[in-house]
């Protein structure tokens, strides 16, 4: 698989979970890749797993939440390997769980700050990047829940809702300008984010969490990076502006 020669793409959260499996999947179709996350350390890991296998990456320590440094980053990618032709917004928390009535405010802007503000960010930045570089392709990491409400969540769904609006926005305007802006959405997927929250196999949670696809498990970041390594290639040519579900059969019900 040699889709991504010569192609650079900035990846956020690519510390863990998702985001790591997608940095190392466009490294073996040969991109470059920015290796964006707020943990140091564990962008760290990302970068050596890439280059352990002889690909090439460069870790740019960001938080989303701030403009200044995902702008920051971008630059520093574009200086590294001389231009982005992919970005993947990927880079999210769950946050507070709690009704909307009792939502902590700090916990509103949080969410949204990170998951929103975060997404934002990275195509602002990332855009005009693009463009200089020719063209190409950005994915949004939304959300089954940016398709549907789930009780507990206001944050989290009015983020991942809002990343399927903005998408759809971007789409529009730059699809002559040979940029393609999708966003894909997972149902629950097995990764830290679940299992640093207590969803783990064999608890009740996960139990009620599976049930409610129609698989009646949850995913894998191998699953959901299938799609958005599709899109972020050549093979995705004549789709823009999708909001993608990949989720077992969660929304279909
Ligand atoms: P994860 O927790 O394994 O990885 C998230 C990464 O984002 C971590 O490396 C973390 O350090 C980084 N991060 C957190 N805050 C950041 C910030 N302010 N700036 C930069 N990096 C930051 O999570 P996972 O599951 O891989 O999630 C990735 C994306 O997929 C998120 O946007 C999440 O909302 C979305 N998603 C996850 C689902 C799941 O069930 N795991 C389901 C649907 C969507």
């Amino acid at each position: 698989m040699a889709a991504f020669e010569d192609k650079v793409a900035f990846v956020t959260g690519a510390g863990s979970g998702i985001g790591r499996e997608v940095a190392v999947r466009l490294a073996q179709g040969g991109a470059k890749i920015a290796v964006s996350d707020i943990d140091a350390t564990a962008g760290a890991e990302t970068v050596s797993l890439i280059e352990a296998a002889g690909g090439a990456a460069l870790f740019v320590r960001t938080d989303v939440s701030k403009a200044a440094d995902v702008e920051a980053a971008i630059a520093a990618a574009v200086d590294a390997f001389g231009g982005v032709h992919i970005v993947v917004n990927n880079a999210g928390i769950g946050g507070e769980a709690a009704p909307t009535g009792e939502y902590s405010l700090d916990g509103w802007h949080k969410v949204i700050n990170i998951n929103l503000n975060g997404v934002f960010y990275g195509m602002r930045y990332g855009i005009p990047a693009i463009l200089a570089s020719g063209g190409g392709s950005i994915v949004n990491v939304s959300s089954v829940l940016g398709l549907v409400g789930w009780a507990t969540a206001p944050a989290y769904v009015t983020a991942k809702h809002g990343v399927a609006g903005l998408t759809k926005t971007a789409a529009i305007e730059y699809a002559q300008q040979g940029i393609r802006v999708n966003s894909v959405h997972p149902g629950f997927i097995a990764t830290p984010l679940l299992t640093n929250a207590g969803i783990t196999e064999g608890s009740d949670a996960y139990a009620f969490i599976a049930g409610k696809h129609a698989m009646n498990r949850l995913g894998t970041a191998e699953e959901v990076t299938n799609l958005i390594v599709w899109l972020a290639s050549d093979e995705a040519s004549f789709v823009t502006g999708s909001n993608m579900t990949v989720d077992g059969g969660f929304t279909c019900q």
